[in-house]
C-alpha cells in the first residue's frame, strides 16, 4: 500500500502524447512531447491518477488536454498556498539569485529569520528549531532526541497513525509491519494506543517509555481528530512517568487546522513538534521544534543534515508564514472548513470529521467511488486508510465558490 492511498489501482501509466493546446490557459510547455516512446524509468511504486498535470494556478490544476481541475487535495496536503502564490514565488526567485545553497556550516541570515519566524508563528513554548527535509526525517530526529534524553527503549504511538517510511518512522506507523515496512526488525520497542482510549494510556505509557508520538489530527488514518481530552491525558501521563510528548504535525500543522498548530488548537504543549508539507508549500523541507527541556539536551554534532536548513528552504518557510499572516489565511481556513461542513453534507456524504482544512467526509459508498466520480466532474479529492472517508486537504486560499462547486458535484453524484 502506498503511504497515501490513491484511488487508481494498477500500474504507472505513461500519459499519451499531448493534443494541441485547446485552451489559452494551457501553459506553453504542453507543446513539449510526452515521453511516450521510451520507458518512463520510474520505480513502479505509485498508483497514479489519470491526470497529466502540466500547469497550476491558485486552486486549479491544468491538464495537458486543457481541463481545469479544482484541487482539494494539494499534493498530499502540501500546496497550502495553492499554486503560483506571489509571495512564495518571489521568495524562491530572490533567494535563487542571492545564494542558492550553503550548508549549516555557514551562518546565513535567512536561516535565522526562518527559525525565529517559525518559533514566533507557533505561539508555543519552543526555543529551537532543527531544519530537515521530510516529515519522516523530522520524526526520526524527534525520536532520537527522546531516546537521548530519557535513555529508555520504548515508544507509544496511536493506532491508525502514519509517521513516514524510514526505519524509525515506519516502526511507529500503524500496520506498516504487515504491509511495507521492509526492515528485518524495528529499532526499538513500540506499542499502540487505540484512538481516544483513555484507559489504555496508563497501560501503554510507563517508566520504560521514552516518548508518545501522536498526530493530533490523523491524516492518512482518515482525518481523525483525537480531541483535546485525549491529548491532555497523554500529556498528563507523559509528565507522570517522565516521557516526552511529540506531536507529529507534518500533515495537520502550519495552519491547516485554522491555528498555527493543532497543539495551539487543543491547548496542549508538546515537548516537540515535527512539521513539513505546508511548511514549504511545495518546496521540500521539514522542521523539528523543540521545547527548552529538549533544546537543553542538544549537543554539538548530535544531529545533522546536508540539505536541511538550506537557504532556498528557509526563504520559502519565511515566505509561507508571511503569506499566511499577511493574507489572514488562518481565518480563511476556519471559514472554508465551516462552509464545507455546513454545505457539503449532501449526496453520498453522511457525516464529517477532522479539523480545519483536514476534512474527512464520510461516504455512504466506498470513498474511492466518490473520488472517481468527483474526478469525472473535475474535482480532485483524496482518500485515506478508512475506506469510507474522502479526505480533503485543500489550499488555505479556498473560497466559498469552490465549496459550492464541490457541493454541486456531490449533489450531482447523488446518494
Ligand atoms: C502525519 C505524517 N507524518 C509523517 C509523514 C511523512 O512525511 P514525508 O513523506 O515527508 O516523509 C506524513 C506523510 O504523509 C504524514 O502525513
Amino acid at each position: 500500500m502506498n503511504a497515501h492511498p490513491t484511488p487508481a489501482p494498477g500500474p504507472t501509466v505513461v500519459p499519451a502524447a499531448p493534443a494541441a493546446p485547446t485552451s489559452p490557459i494551457v501553459p506553453a510547455q504542453t507543446a513539449a512531447p510526452a515521453a511516450s516512446a521510451i520507458p518512463d524509468f520510474l520505480a513502479p511504486v505509485f498508483a497514479q491518477y489519470p491526470l497529466p498535470v502540466v500547469g497550476a494556478e491558485g486552486v486549479w490544476l491544468i491538464t495537458r488536454d486543457g481541463r481545469r481541475i479544482l484541487d482539494l487535495y494539494g499534493g498530499h496536503a502540501v500546496a497550502a498556498l495553492g499554486y503560483g502564490h506571489p509571495i512564495w514565488t518571489r521568495a524562491l526567485i530572490d533567494q535563487a539569485r542571492a545564494v542558492s545553497f550553503q550548508s549549516n556550516a555557514v551562518p546565513m541570515d535567512v536561516r535565522l529569520r526562518a527559525a525565529q519566524r517559525l518559533i514566533r508563528f507557533s505561539g508555543l513554548d519552543f526555543n529551537s528549531v532543527f531544519f530537515v527535509n521530510s516529515g519522516a526525517e523530522a520524526n526520526e530526529n524527534a525520536l532520537k532526541m527522546a531516546f537521548t534524553i530519557t535513555h529508555r527503549t520504548h515508544i507509544a504511538a496511536i493506532e491508525h497513525s502514519f509517521h513516514g517510511r524510514t526505519a524509525a518512522a515506519g516502526a511507529v506507523t500503524w500496520g506498516a509491519a504487515g504491509k511495507w515496512y521492509g526492515f528485518p526488525r524495528t529499532p526499538f520497542d513500540v506499542s499502540f494506543i487505540p484512538r481516544r482510549d483513555h484507559a489504555a494510556i496508563a497501560q501503554q505509557v510507563g517508566e520504560h517509555t521514552a516518548a508518545v508520538l501522536v498526530e493530533p489530527v490523523q491524516g492518512v488514518g482518515g482525518a481523525f481528530d483525537l480531541g483535546a481530552p485525549f491529548l491532555q491525558a497523554l500529556r498528563a501521563r507523559c509528565d507522570q512517568v517522565g516521557a516526552l510528548l511529540i506531536f507529529d504535525e507534518v500533515q495537520c500543522g502550519m495552519g491547516r487546522v485554522g491555528e498555527p498548530f493543532a497543539a495551539k488548537l487543543y491547548g496542549v504543549q508538546p515537548d516537540m513538534i515535527t512539521t513539513a508539507k505546508a511548511l514549504g508549500a511545495g518546496f521540500p523541507c521539514a522542521a523539528l521544534l523543540m521545547s527548552p527541556r529538549v533544546s537543553a539536551a542538544v549537543k554539538l554534532d548530535a544531529l545533522g543534515t546536508t540539505f536541511g536548513g538550506g537557504p532556498m528552504a528557509c526563504a520559502v518557510i519565511e515566505a509561507v508564514i508571511e503569506a499566511i499572516e499577511s493574507g489572514h489565511l488562518l481565518e480563511q481556513v476556519r471559514e472554508a472548513s465551516e462552509l464545507i461542513r455546513s454545505r457539503c453534507l449532501v449526496g453520498p456524504v453522511t457525516a464529517h470529521q477532522g479539523a480545519g482544512l483536514l476534512v474527512g467526509l464520510r461516504t455512504s459508498r466506498p470513498a474511492k467511488q466518490v473520488h472517481a466520480a468527483l474526478l469525472e466532474r473535475d474535482i480532485l479529492a483524496g482518500t485515506s486508510a478508512d475506506p469510507n472517508i474522502l479526505r480533503l486537504l485543500p489550499p488555505f486560499v479556498l473560497q466559498a465558490a469552490h465549496v459550492e462547486r464541490l457541493r454541486d458535484a456531490l449533489l450531482d453524484i447523488g446518494a
